[in-house]
């Protein structure tokens, strides 16, 4: 049977080989350029699929309340070695799709490398669980890869593929390429920085 990266055990066993091909090591540069122009004053954010969860420091030290899931143990391991105490508690080993967030709604979603991560009949349903765990008029930004989809993850968006699965519960309020020497090799061109408003009456 193929490997199925919708089940936490297909990460498991790359997290624990330290085959992570997609970990930067680092915050990216297009979220530091967010965070420099969107200080927070005490919003929440959550950071679905985590991963090695650089971005959890940036985040609290810009003054957001954090929140950050992965399922893959092995993972929020990694994540809740490098925190305080009092931030890595906020590092929950859950299932997106189904964990009570105790901090829903949020008022900010920022994700890298989870939507390209997931095979793309669950795109519509990672859409919808946002939609629902944003406040109206919350927003979702990050990184997004633009790409093919054969021999995925990572399962790349086509041009225009994006604008159609958004439409419904989204409108778009930043939409920019990143340069290619920001990104790691394998995503270099291919990735764009987003934001998106949620729709009062999504
Ligand atoms: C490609 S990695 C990206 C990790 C991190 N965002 C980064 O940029 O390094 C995708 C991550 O999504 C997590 N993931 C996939 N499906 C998930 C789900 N349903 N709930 C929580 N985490 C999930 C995986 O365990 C993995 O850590």
């Amino acid at each position: 049977m193929p490997e199925d990266p919708s089940r936490p055990e297909f990460w498991n066993t790359r997290y624990e080989k330290c085959r992570t091909p997609w970990d930067a090591g680092a915050v990216p540069p297009a979220l530091l350029r967010y965070l420099e122009t969107h200080p927070g004053r005490g919003e929440s954010v959550l950071l679905p699929g985590c991963g090695s969860g650089y971005e959890f420091e940036a985040f609290a030290n810009a003054g957001y309340r954090v929140t950050a899931v992965d399922f893959s143990a092995p993972a929020v391991a990694r994540a809740r070695d490098r925190l305080p105490v009092e931030w890595s508690e906020h590092v929950i080993e859950g299932d997106f799709f189904s964990y009570d967030f105790p901090r829903a709604p949020f008022d900010l979603i920022y994700e890298r490398t989870f939507l390209c991560a997931l095979p793309p009949d669950l795109w519509p349903k990672i859409v919808q669980r946002t939609a629902e765990l944003l406040v109206p008029g919350g927003i979702l930004a990050g990184i997004y890869f633009f790409g093919e989809k054969e021999d995925g993850p990572p399962f790349g968006l086509a041009p225009g593929e994006d604008a159609q699965l958004f439409a419904a519960n989204f409108v778009t309020v930043a939409n920019a390429p990143i340069p290619a020497t920001d990104s790691l090799p394998m995503f270099a061109g291919k990735e764009r920085w987003q934001e998106r408003r949620r729709r009062e009456d999504a």
